[in-house]
C-alpha cells in the first residue's frame, strides 16, 4: 500500500509533490543503468585561425555555428522573427547577432555553467555558446561579416530537434475561450485518456491554443476521475490556485517550454480511470478580446513497466519563515516582498525534505518566477552526502526570461545522476529587479496603469511574483 505524503507548496496549494512512500526507504535502488542516454549536443568545430588577421567567415565558421544553435528557431516559418539559414539573409543581423548572445539574450537556453555554479552533469540539447564562439561571432561582425568560400563550406550539424513526434494520443481543451477585459484567468479543463489499465507515461507536449493569452499550462492527473463532473457541461470550471490537491503533476509549459521526456528507466504512473486535468493560466491582452481554440497536450505511452516511477515536484513559493530566508528590506521577520526601484533584490527559501520520501534521483530542473526575476539558483546541501558533494549546485539561469521557460535534463546515466534524500535541504534563490531598468516592469505597469514601481509580492498574477523550483524526480516503482 502506498501513503502519499504531500510536499506542501505554501501559496500554490495545486502544486503539490504527491511522493508515494513505500517502504523500501533506507535501501538505496539499483538504479539498472540500462538505457543509454543520447546527447543532442552538437560539438560545433569551429576552426578559426584565431590569434591570425583572419576574420571567421560564413562558409567556414559562421554556417555550422547558427545551423546548430541559432536556426532550430531562425528558419522560414519558425518562430524566430527572421532567417539565419543562408548568408544573406544572416549577414544583415551579423552585428545584433553578436549583441544578442553576448547580453545572453539569445540563444534562449538559460542553464548555464558560472562561477557560481558548476552543475555536475551538462544538460542535454544545449544550445549555449562557448566564450570562444561569442568572440567568434563578434569578430566576424566586426570584419563586417565575410562570406568565405562556399567551395569549401564546412558541414553543418543538425539541431537538436524539439518537437515530440511519435506521441500516442492528442488530447485537446473541449471547447474555445474567449478571454477579454483584464482580469487573469485560471481554467481547469477534464479531459479523458481512456486508460483502462494503469499506463506510464513517457512523454507529454503541450501545444498552446494562442500563445498570446496563454501564460502557463499545468497538467495533473486526475486519480478518480471526479474532474469530469466538476467541469460538467461546460467541460472546465474556474480554479485560480489549483483547487485540484493531491493530483500529480505531469507537464508543465510556459513561453518557450519543450516536451518533458523521462529518461529510459523512469515514467509517470497514470491509474486506470484517471482522467487528466489541463489547469491554463490565460492573461489578456489588454487590447481587445482574443480566442483559445483549443489547447492540446500529446502524450507518449511508456512500453511495459519502467524500474522508476517519475514525478514533477514544485517547491517554493514559500511566505514566511523558517523556510524564508531573511532578505534585505525585511524588518524582524523574513517577508516576501519586493520594494518599489530595488534592482538588485534577492528572496531566499530553503525546504529540507520529510522523513517520508523516498530516496530521489533528479533528472530534470528548471526555475520558475514572473516578470520582475532575472537570476534564479537552486542547491542542495546534503544530510548525510554518501559518495556525493555535501553542498551541490543544481541548476543557475542568470539569463532567466519569463519569455522563455523549460525544463533543464542532466546529460547523464541514469545512475550517475543527483540523489536527494530525507533530510536534505534545497535552496531557491531568486533576483528580482523592481525598476524601470527591466523592461518586463515597465510593460506591466504600463498595462496596470501604474507610472512608476510597485511593491511586488508573493502572488500568482503575472504582476506578483514567484520563486519555485521545478524537479523532476523518480523513486524506485513498487507498484505490482
Ligand atoms: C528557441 C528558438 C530560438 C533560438 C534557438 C534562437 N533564437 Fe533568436 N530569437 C527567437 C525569437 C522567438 C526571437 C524574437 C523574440 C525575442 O527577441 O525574444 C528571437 C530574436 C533574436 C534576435 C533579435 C534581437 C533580440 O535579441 O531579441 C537576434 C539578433 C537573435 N534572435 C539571434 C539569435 C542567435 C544568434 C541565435 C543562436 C546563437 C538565436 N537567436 C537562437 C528564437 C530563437
Amino acid at each position: 500500500m502506498s501513503c502519499r505524503y504531500p510536499v506542501a507548496i505554501s501559496l500554490l496549494t495545486s502544486l503539490m509533490l504527491a511522493v508515494a512512500c513505500g517502504d523500501d526507504t533506507g535501501t538505496s535502488s539499483d538504479s539498472g543503468t540500462t538505457g543509454s542516454e543520447t546527447t543532442g549536443e552538437t560539438d560545433t568545430d569551429t576552426g578559426t585561425d584565431t590569434g591570425t588577421a583572419n576574420a571567421p567567415t560564413w562558409y567556414q565558421d559562421i554556417a555550422p555555428l547558427v545551423a546548430g544553435k541559432c536556426s532550430g528557431c531562425h528558419k522560414p516559418d519558425s518562430i524566430g522573427p527572421f532567417s539565419l539559414t543562408d548568408y544573406d539573409s544572416a549577414m544583415p543581423w551579423a552585428s545584433l547577432m553578436a549583441d544578442s548572445v553576448e547580453d545572453g539574450s539569445m540563444p534562449p537556453f538559460a542553464a548555464v555553467q558560472t562561477d557560481e555554479c558548476q552543475t555536475r552533469h551538462g544538460f542535454m540539447d544545449d544550445i549555449s555558446l562557448s566564450d570562444d564562439e561569442k568572440t567568434m561571432l563578434r569578430d566576424w561582425a566586426d570584419a563586417e561579416a565575410p562570406m568565405g568560400d562556399p567551395d569549401n563550406a564546412a558541414p553543418l550539424p543538425t539541431p537538436p530537434d524539439l518537437e515530440l513526434k511519435d506521441a500516442d494520443v492528442r488530447l485537446t481543451s473541449p471547447r474555445p475561450v474567449t478571454i477579454e477585459g483584464n482580469k487573469d484567468q485560471f481554467l481547469c479543463f477534464s479531459v479523458d485518456p481512456g486508460l483502462t489499465e494503469d499506463t506510464y507515461l513517457q512523454a507529454a507536449q503541450i501545444i498552446a491554443g494562442n500563445e498570446a493569452i496563454v501564460h502557463h499550462v499545468l497538467v495533473y492527473t486526475d486519480e478518480d476521475g471526479s474532474s469530469e463532473q466538476q467541469a460538467g457541461e461546460q467541460g472546465y470550471w474556474s480554479c485560480p490556485g489549483g483547487g485540484i490537491n493531491g493530483d500529480a503533476l505531469i507537464a508543465a509549459w510556459a513561453p518557450g517550454g519543450v516536451p518533458t521526456q523521462t529518461p529510459d528507466e523512469a515514467a509517470f504512473r497514470i491509474p486506470a480511470g484517471s482522467r487528466i486535468i489541463m489547469n491554463i493560466h490565460y492573461h489578456p491582452t489588454g487590447a481587445g478580446s482574443e480566442v483559445d481554440p483549443g489547447t492540446s497536450i500529446d502524450l507518449k505511452w511508456y512500453d511495459g513497466r519502467p524500474p522508476f516511477v517519475a514525478e514533477m515536484a514544485l517547491i517554493g513559493n514559500f511566505e514566511n519563515a523558517p523556510e524564508l530566508l531573511a532578505g534585505p528590506g525585511d524588518d524582524g521577520n523574513p517577508e516576501f516582498r519586493i520594494p518599489a526601484d530595488a534592482t538588485a533584490h534577492t528572496e531566499t527559501m530553503q525546504f529540507t525534505l520529510p522523513n517520508e520520501i523516498p530516496p530521489l534521483m533528479l533528472w530534470s530542473v528548471s526555475t520558475h518566477m514572473h516578470y520582475v526575476g532575472y537570476d534564479m539558483l537552486l542547491g542542495i546541501e546534503r544530510a548525510n552526502p554518501g559518495g556525493e558533494p555535501g553542498q551541490e549546485c543544481l541548476l543557475h539561469t542568470p539569463s532567466y526570461s519569463f519569455e522563455w521557460q523549460r525544463g533543464y535534463r542532466y546529460n547523464a546515466e541514469f545512475a550517475a545522476l543527483p540523489t536527494i534524500k530525507p533530510g536534505d535541504t534545497l535552496s531557491m534563490r531568486c533576483k528580482y529587479n523592481n525598476s524601470m531598468s527591466n523592461p518586463y516592469v515597465v510593460e506591466a505597469l504600463d498595462e496596470l496603469g501604474h507610472e512608476t514601481p510597485i511593491d511586488v509580492y508573493l502572488g500568482e498574477e503575472t504582476l506578483d511574483e514567484m520563486c519555485l523550483g521545478v524537479y523532476g524526480v523518480a523513486y524506485t516503482n513498487f507498484y505490482p
